[in-house]
């Protein structure tokens, strides 16, 4: 089964609801890391609006498992990152007035810029996956510039609202990730999944981890992050 990356940018949401110093993220991921975490996510947005660039250092120095920074692909966020040197990154598109990352990046309509980035990260030893929609034209742009990792779009199969249109959502994911991995890429995948969606897409072959973030969080403001965290990965591996 695929491993867990939590994703604690909420934590730091609720502390910048009040811009002041709790809850912590980095004692989050703590937390998270004692329950079974495989490995730490958190989003830099360039408008900062959770995630603060002190928090990226500090859970660099304190993550024990692995630290996935997503991230948009621009100037400033790739000078962050090749100071952090975070264990790999994600790149998301990012637009200002969103609540969340919505689409997946166009990986194939801005390949050269793309391109760019992945060279410069790569070529500093930091594996770069590519936030997109589980489309061939994506998944093969994605392997042409030589990236890592795809993490496949779950939205539109979390956000189905009905049976037929979820049992077709996660037919295009399982198509994304055989297509993927005939290209060498490695494949993880996330957004909107929840306690109650992620264990189809958690029996997907060959998917290797799911970033998940706010189902954990809502979870562990009601019964801690420990709890929240072993409830999440009993529920991958089929056990709850
Ligand atoms: N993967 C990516 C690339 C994301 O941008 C997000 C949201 O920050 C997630 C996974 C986690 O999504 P959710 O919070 O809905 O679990």
């Amino acid at each position: 089964m695929p491993t867990l990356g939590v994703n604690i940018d909420h934590v730091a949401t609720t502390r910048q609801a009040r811009q002041t110093v709790e809850p912590d993220p980095v004692a989050a991921a703590v937390l998270a890391e004692l329950a079974g975490a495989d490995g730490i996510t958190v989003h830099l947005r360039e408008d900062r609006r959770h995630i603060q660039e002190r928090d990226v250092h500090i859970l660099r120095q304190t993550v024990q498992t692995h630290l996935n920074l997503e991230m948009a692909p621009t100037d400033e966020m790739v000078a962050i990152a090749l100071e952090i040197q975070p264990d790999y990154i994600t790149l998301v598109p990012e637009r200002r007035e969103e609540v969340t990352t919505e689409g997946g990046l166009d990986v194939a309509g801005n390949l050269p810029q793309m391109k760019e980035v992945v060279t410069q990260l790569q070529g500093a030893g930091i594996p770069v996956s590519m936030f997109i929609d589980a489309e061939r034209v994506q998944i093969e742009a994605s392997a042409q510039i030589q990236a890592k990792f795809v993490e496949l779009h779950t939205g539109s199969y979390a956000e189905a609202k009905d049976e037929a249109t979820r049992h077709k959502e996660l037919t295009v994911l399982a198509h994304g990730c055989k297509i993927a991995i005939s290209h060498g890429l490695r494949v993880n995948a996330g957004h909107g999944l929840t306690y109650g969606n992620v264990y189809p897409v958690a029996c997907l072959e060959g998917l290797e981890e799911l970033n998940i973030g706010h189902t954990i969080i809502s979870r562990a403001i009601l019964v801690g992050m420990e709890r929240a965290v072993r409830e999440m990965k009993l529920t991958i591996n089929g056990q709850l």
